[in-house]
């Protein structure tokens, strides 16, 4: 049996996710559109604490002013009856024809300017709700083909963007702080700020990096051959790791947006335990909302929408509590400790020691038997294979 999630357990959810109709790009919708209304009261049942949305998933795009009121009074009625608040907001700036050749990045000079138009009136829709986080995806910030694209001044253009977005936050002084979020390819060819590698350089070259971080994606990371746990570890050492975006990818292919923990479940268990445990030695620890960006497959009806809805949420609190169940058993701490995981916090050189007293110091070179050293075994595998007992409940 698992727990039901409580709003405690911080689970947060894109509208976009639940409410997808389920037209791809080979078939028709298998599901009606599904009132954001109705979305936030079914999560708020299920246990969910947060909703997170794109503009264009509550007001279509193009309603008048008046329509766009009228609907988000209704959407603030359910956050008021339900007691879901809004954690994240976001924009949608790359579904209308206009964005096809990305927003911030496009060649065309009057599209840069309506996308920050477009992007900074949400920003103020997000300080109105009090969300914390604004995510930035640049789904159409790329291209297909290197000729197509200046990507010197792309760079240029993309710092620009963001760079105006937080300077305008800051002059505000609302509560929010940018989160970017990195993927390699889909809908572009080749996205701009492919990895949270790529992201974390781009940040360090802005202005205003101090409230710009990252929202990795599982997927996003797994399409590009990496390991999802290691993006989130250097954008925590980073201080950086401002929002998470969890769902599932078994590979390198499309994004698949299964339900976390349904494509590398191993690795999902990795990710658990450093959000919900830290890294074994301290540092920087996330606290911010689990959040589930995925799809419900398009084989399923509603029923099949509020299941994949609930596994995200039971997954993660299956995982968390393996996770726990690892990290206090004795065998594992010692394993733990013959592998110099805790080791590896102790600092190379010593307290205030010089340059030249290493250099002095034969034991560390001269007096060392490197064969001896290297014939040592880190057990690393018998670890890993607690890790796993644990994972699958073995233990
Ligand atoms: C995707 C992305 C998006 C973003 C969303 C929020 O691959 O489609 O993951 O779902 O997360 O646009 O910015
Ligand atoms: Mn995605
Ligand atoms: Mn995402």
């Amino acid at each position: 049996m698992v727990r039901k999630p409580v709003p405690e357990d911080k689970f947060s959810f894109g509208l976009w996710t639940v409410g997808w109709d389920a037209k791809d790009q080979f078939g028709a919708a298998t599901r009606p559109w599904l009132d954001p209304v109705a979305s936030v009261h079914e999560l708020a049942k299920l246990g969910a604490a947060h909703v997170t949305f794109h503009d264009d998933d509550v007001v279509p795009f193009g309603s008048s002013e008046a329509e766009r009121e009228r609907i988000l009074d209704a959407f603030r009625g359910a956050l008021a009856e339900t007691g879901i608040t809004v954690e994240m907001v976001t924009t949608n700036t790359f579904s209308h024809p206009i964005f096809k050749d990305g927003a911030f990045t496009s060649n065309d000079r009057r599209v840069r300017r309506y996308a920050l138009r477009k992007i900074l009136r949400n920003v103020d829709l997000a300080a109105s709700l009090d969300a914390s986080t604004f995510v930035m995806w640049g789904g159409r910030e790329g291209a297909e083909y290197d000729s197509a694209k200046d990507l010197y001044a792309a760079h240029q253009r993309y710092a620009e963007g963001i760079d105006t977005v937080a300077a305008y936050i800051k002059e505000k002084g609302y509560g929010l702080r940018i989160a970017l979020e990195p993927k390699p390819n889909e809908p572009r060819g080749d996205i701009i700020l492919p990895t949270v590698g790529h992201a974390l350089g781009f940040i360090a070259q802005l202005e205003h990096g101090d409230i710009v971080g990252l929202n990795p994606e599982t997927g996003h990371e797994q399409m590009a051959g990496l390991n999802y746990t290691s993006g989130l570890a250097q954008a925590l050492w980073s201080n950086k790791l401002f929002h998470i975006d969890l769902n599932g990818q078994k590979s390198i292919k499309y994004d698949q947006d299964l339900v976390f923990g349904h494509g590398d479940l191993f690795s999902a268990f990795g990710t658990v335990d450093l959000l919900e445990n830290g890294f074994p030695s301290g540092g920087t620890r996330y606290d911010g909302p689990r959040h589930f960006d995925y799809k419900p497959s398009r084989t399923e009806d509603f029923t099949g929408v509020w299941d994949s809805a609930a596994a995200n949420m039971s997954t993660y609190i299956l995982l968390a509590e393996r996770a726990k169940a690892f990290r206090a058993d004795p065998e594992v701490q010692a394993a733990v400790e013959e592998a110099g995981v805790l080791s590896l916090a102790t600092p190379t050189l010593a307290e205030g020691e010089t340059l030249a007293d290493f250099l002095a110091d034969r034991s560390a070179y001269e007096d060392v038997d490197p064969d001896a050293v290297g014939a040592h075994g880190f057990g690393f595998v018998r670890l890993n294979q607690l890790a796993l007992e644990h994972a699958l409940g073995a233990r």
